[in-house]
């Protein structure tokens, strides 16, 4: 089933009610070593893509600021009960992430957990927010990729018709994603479910023609 936005409109409206009580709870280690990962500093802005239910909210250091976007206004609304969070401050916007929907070049960091594998045009969702970032700002992903080499199989693409329906594609590959985009890759760790979860700190190239080093930019599972 292709993703789309009217879909995921709906599905996370379904989800929104049980979704920090079901399916979030396996993911708190991951999302702990990204935000660990993007180490925030005070006085940092952050841009968190697909805020969703705001979990990654609390987790973010006093003094740093933080805006978050999400397309699912039950999704949001969750977050916005979060707030008011002490010492940091939040601004939430409903929005099509696909578009960059801040101002370019503001940010320190950006977040995005569990949304290129959700977002109809991952690849879009990458390139447009990473231009949120300042020069050499840095951005941490966490979420499920094959390997860049992989193959997909006929089960994995049966498997994916059922998992699209609930809101997420399973046959994405980071690689694929990041064509394009002008980044360097500093470090990608398996994660989650045997490493098909991964957390992926890049950074953005100051110069284009600043030389890129691709390390560990080939995903094997370990
Ligand atoms: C699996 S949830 C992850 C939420 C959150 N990042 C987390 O770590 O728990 C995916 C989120 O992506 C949002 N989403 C889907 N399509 C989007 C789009 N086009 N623009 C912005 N957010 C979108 C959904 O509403 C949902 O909140």
């Amino acid at each position: 089933m292709k993703m789309t936005n009217r879909w995921n409109r709906i599905i996370y409206s379904l989800w929104a009610p049980v979704y920090d009580r079901t399916v979030n709870r396996f993911f708190t280690p991951g999302r702990k070593r990204a935000m660990e990962m993007l180490a925030l500093q005070p006085g940092e802005r952050v841009l968190i893509v697909g805020v969703g239910t705001g979990t990654d909210l609390p987790l973010i250091p006093e003094g740093v600021e933080a805006v978050g976007i999400d397309l699912s206004p039950a999704m949001l609304a969750r977050a916005q009960a979060r707030l008011p969070l002490p010492g940091r401050e939040v601004t939430l916007i409903q929005g099509d992430a696909q578009q960059l929907q801040v101002e370019e070049g503001r940010f320190d960091a950006v977040l995005f957990n569990l949304i290129l594998s959700v977002i109809p045009d991952g690849a879009a969702c990458l390139r447009e927010n990473l231009r949120a970032l300042k020069p050499g700002g840095r951005a941490v992903i966490f979420d499920k990729f094959l390997p860049d080499d992989g193959k997909l199989s006929l089960g994995r693409r049966l498997l994916n018709l059922g998992s699209t329906f609930f809101g997420t594609d399973i046959t994405r590959r980071f690689n694929h994603l990041a064509d394009g985009c002008h980044i360097a890759i500093l470090k990608n760790e398996p994660s989650l479910a045997g490493g098909a979860y991964r957390v992926i700190l890049v950074r953005s190239l100051e110069n284009k023609n600043e030389r890129e080093t691709p390390v560990y930019s080939n995903i094997s599972r370990g």
